[in-house]
């Protein structure tokens, strides 16, 4: 009877521990997540095994807000008395390559006009202010000479051990990312040329080389690659490394207390040319991490919410700031490839971020409305990519399955963009 006894006991005692086992794996997990987050701003790996259950209520509820405090269209920017305002900059520091004029105007207290035009665009002075960015030409001739130039050193700085941060010969550099699977470096090289595509310049220009034995470009660095376990022959992304890099505050009007971004008088009106122009650059990342269903970036800040109140405070993950006041949009790797494999779990998220911005550049949109109205995005994106990078047969491209999502969320933007257009452009 005693042995019963005992065996009972240590039988329940086993099952005591296995369900505290059970409670706290998944538990240390997201807090593991959590604070690798924390340790390194923009290099959260945050991706994979995220619970389902956790966010739907949560996230919603942050994101909601209340009808009454939404702006109504009285308070239009169109509205007649309120061309030509007064716009004053702020003092932050943003350089200039040259071109005086233009850099006095956006920081300066300069008379300008409305930030918005024709309902949900942005104001034409704006985009004339707006820095080009990373040009195709400027890309293209980066890419001829990063396929030459040798690598002689790879070492940490760009992130996770898995990048490298990679000198060429010539003392320029580039980061190196060895995707620990093959959607990993197909969703960043995807998602770089499918910027192209929409004539956004946000992202630093990117490359393919592969790492076989015999390869020229590698050869100086063969045992540090060795080192690192990359296998050989596997197909490596190379993007340029930018100098001066800073962290991303997401601005307020995109932060989960807001209404979003919209083109009414209360939000834009009082914003300084240099947060106009950063806030038109948002504008192009939220579309285009809607099209690419990258959750890396806004959508996993917002996530974290839950149980970090203020991560918003923050830098905004995968996200950098030139001096000047550019956006980087680094850290791709999420999007097109890896963001359709698990749309079922971050959609609400993306569709509630695309639902909150109504302002537009104008040039997105046309590109936007395109691809919609000829339905050719997967051919269009297929000829560039080929045209463009020599191993593009080595990486291979999206799967049917996954460009017909990719038709369907530029359908689904075009209409928010109408949307935008209906509910704002009549005066
Ligand atoms: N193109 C780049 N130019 C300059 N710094 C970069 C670049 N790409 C990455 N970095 C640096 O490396 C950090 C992590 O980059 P990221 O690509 O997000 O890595 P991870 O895959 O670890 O998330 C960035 O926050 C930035 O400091
Ligand atoms: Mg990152």
């Amino acid at each position: 009877m005693r042995v019963v006894s005992a065996n009972l006991f240590a039988l329940l005692l086993l099952c005591a521990l296995a369900s505290v086992f059970y409670v706290w794996s998944p538990l240390e997990t997201r807090l593991e997540r959590h604070k690798r987050r924390l340790s390194a701003p923009g290099g959260g790996a945050f991706h994979q095994g995220l619970a389902e259950d956790l966010s739907a209520k949560t996230f919603r509820a942050l994101l909601a807000v209340p009808a009454a405090q939404r702006p109504h269209l009285g308070g239009r920017l169109e509205s007649p008395n309120l061309t030509h305002q007064i716009v004053s900059a702020g003092s932050r520091d943003y350089h200039m390559n040259g071109d005086n004029k233009r850099s006095t105007q956006r920081e300066g207290p300069v008379k300008l006009g409305s930030p918005v035009e024709d309902g949900v665009f942005w104001g034409e002075w704006l985009e004339d202010l707006r820095h080009e960015g990373f040009t195709e030409e400027y890309a293209r001739g980066w890419r001829e000479r990063a396929r030459t130039h040798r690598v002689v050193k790879l070492e940490p700085g760009c992130g996770r051990r898995s990048n490298q941060l990679a000198t060429f010969a010539d003392g320029t550099k580039a980061c190196v990312r060895y995707g620990i699977n093959a959607d990993q470096v197909q969703g960043e090289t995807l998602t770089y040329y499918l910027a192209s595509l929409l004539g956004i310049t946000n992202l630093p220009p990117l490359v393919l080389s592969q790492l076989s034995g015999d390869s020229e470009q590698w050869a100086a660095v063969r045992t540090r690659v060795d080192a690192l376990q990359w296998s050989d022959r596997a197909v490596v992304s190379l993007t340029e490394w930018v100098s001066n890099l800073t962290g991303v505050v997401t601005p307020a009007p995109l932060r989960q207390e807001s209404s979003g971004l919209h083109p009414v008088l209360e939000q834009l009106g009082n914003k300084t040319t240099p947060e106009l122009l950063e806030l038109m650059q948002w504008s192009d990342l939220i579309l285009f991490d809607y099209l690419t269903a990258n959750f890396d970036r806004l959508v996993s800040n917002l996530f974290s919410l839950q149980w970090d109140s203020r991560v918003m405070e923050r830098d905004t993950n995968n996200l950098l700031k030139t001096p000047r006041g550019d956006l980087v949009f680094i850290d791709n790797e999420a999007g097109l490839v890896h963001g359709f494999r698990v749309l079922n779990m971050w959609e609400k998220y993306h569709s509630t971020v695309l639902s909150s911005v109504c302002v537009f550049r104008r040039r997105t949109t046309e590109r936007v409305a395109e691809l919609h109205r000829r339905r050719d995005s997967r051919k269009r994106l297929l000829e560039l990519y080929r045209d463009s990078e020599p191993l593009s047969v080595e990486l291979g491209f999206l799967s049917d399955e996954h460009a017909g999502v990719l038709q369907d969320r530029i359908d689904r933007l075009h209409k928010h963009i109408l949307h935008c257009r209906g509910k704002y452009s009549q005066l």
